[in-house]
């Protein structure tokens, strides 16, 4: 779908590049046909079973949500500017989208955290019967860069609620939905992707109930930006939802089974192996990465470290290696409109992806989790309420 080519062809070539890292050129596609086609609700279910990234191009209508989307980059803008978020949200039009349901708390400049922007906290509040009360506590938006790269402005803006790290925010769905929320007042073009009807309709049969869209973050990436190969996976949701609403991304997206295939594929070939001593300059690690590959249990469990430099220095420093997955199809390039949704059941089953910032300023996106929606709990008091 996607081919990386040589660099004397530039003529639709884009340069893949993150945080100083060149990962070789995708010509972008402009001939009918090379898109990928919409799928079929079973061909999402089999995939999402599978734990494989199912594209889903051209979905979300963005015509409506324009001075929505104008007004987030305008945020995203002064945030970058001033380094600061809560001013920005006790002014139009966030106050008054804010005022009903949000009264702003309080707010911290986060020190303990390098990557922290500002954490804004806001308090949930119903009005019933002339009187106010107050249904959640704590919820918060924490705008974070994305990098210590000085040249790399990507940032974001994450939504969740009660003591980061800490809390067991899965088994609070009532505060998730608040927290969800709160999202939908800042950036209210969220709705493109919780209010899409092909969506739910695509993730009721897999999740087993309606989807509800759970610790939203919404990024901005930035020339040179992106994330380096992870995958989500959490307890309490079975998957993310990630909407282009801005400017465009590349990513290389695919199932932990099937990426490990292609790492043991990539160490193995010979012709690889100029390529993996510009990567693993030391002897030893080459060792250890060639023992790696024989054992698939120490593989896996060893790419579920935190530090797994051997195979990170492969997925996320090699133009070869990063060839070879869109030569067999794991290369996805993504433009307004376009979804991705990522299964993330368990570290076996799972989608490792990785992106990179294509344009020339920063774009936005949404990635929602999604788990089914419980009723029991978070009904209860939804049934008390409007939406925002
Ligand atoms: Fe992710």
């Amino acid at each position: 779908m996607h081919h990386i080519v040589a660099p004397t062809d530039t003529a639709d070539a884009l340069l893949l590049q993150r945080r100083g890292c060149e990962l070789g050129y995708i010509v972008q596609t402009v001939e009918q046909g090379r898109r990928a086609d919409m799928p079929d609700a079973a061909t999402v279910a089999s995939c999402w079973q599978a734990g494989a990234a199912i594209m889903l191009p051209g979905l979300l209508d963005l015509q409506p949500w324009q001075a929505e989307v104008e007004q987030s980059h305008r945020l995203m803008e002064t945030t970058l500017e001033t380094a600061e978020v809560s001013p920005l949200l006790e002014q139009q039009p966030y106050s008054d989208r804010l005022s009903t349901h949000f009264p702003l708390v309080a707010s911290s400049f986060e020190e303990h955290d390098e990557q922290a922007i500002e954490k804004v906290y806001f308090d949930a509040e119903v009005n019933a019967k002339g009187e106010t009360a107050c249904v959640a506590e704590e919820l918060w938006c924490k705008a974070s860069w994305l990098s210590f790269i000085e040249a790399d402005a990507s940032l974001r803006y994450r939504f969740s609620f009660g003591m980061e790290c800490m809390e067991d925010v899965a088994a609070d769905p009532a505060r998730q939905k608040w927290a969800g929320r709160l999202c939908d007042a800042i950036f209210p073009e969220s709705a493109v992707i919780t209010e899409n009807r092909v969506i739910i309709d695509l993730l009721k049969p897999v999740l087993g109930g309606m989807p509800a869209f759970v610790e939203r973050i919404v990024y901005f990436n930035a020339p040179n930006g992106g994330a380096q190969m992870h995958h989500d996976v959490e307890r309490g949701h079975d998957g993310v939802v990630y909407g282009q609403i801005s400017g465009s991304t590349f990513w290389l997206a695919l199932g932990k089974q099937i990426l490990m295939d292609e790492l043991i594929r990539f160490v193995g070939d010979k012709h690889n192996c100029h390529e993996i001593e510009r990567l693993l300059p030391d002897t030893d690690a080459r060792k250890q990465l060639h023992a790696l590959m024989t054992d698939r249990c120490a593989l896996s469990a060893y790419m579920d470290e935190f530090d797994h430099e051997l195979v990170e220095a492969i997925m996320d420093r090699s133009a070869s290696f990063t060839g070879q997955l869109v030569k067999h199809g794991y290369g996805f390039l993504l433009t307004p409109g376009d979804v991705l949704l990522m299964p993330q059941r368990d570290l076996e089953r799972c989608v490792w992806h990785s992106v990179i910032a294509l344009d020339d300023e920063p774009g936005e996106a949404l990635s929602f989790a999604v788990r089914k929606h419980n009723a029991q709990k978070a009904n209860i008091e939804e049934s008390q309420i409007e939406k925002p």
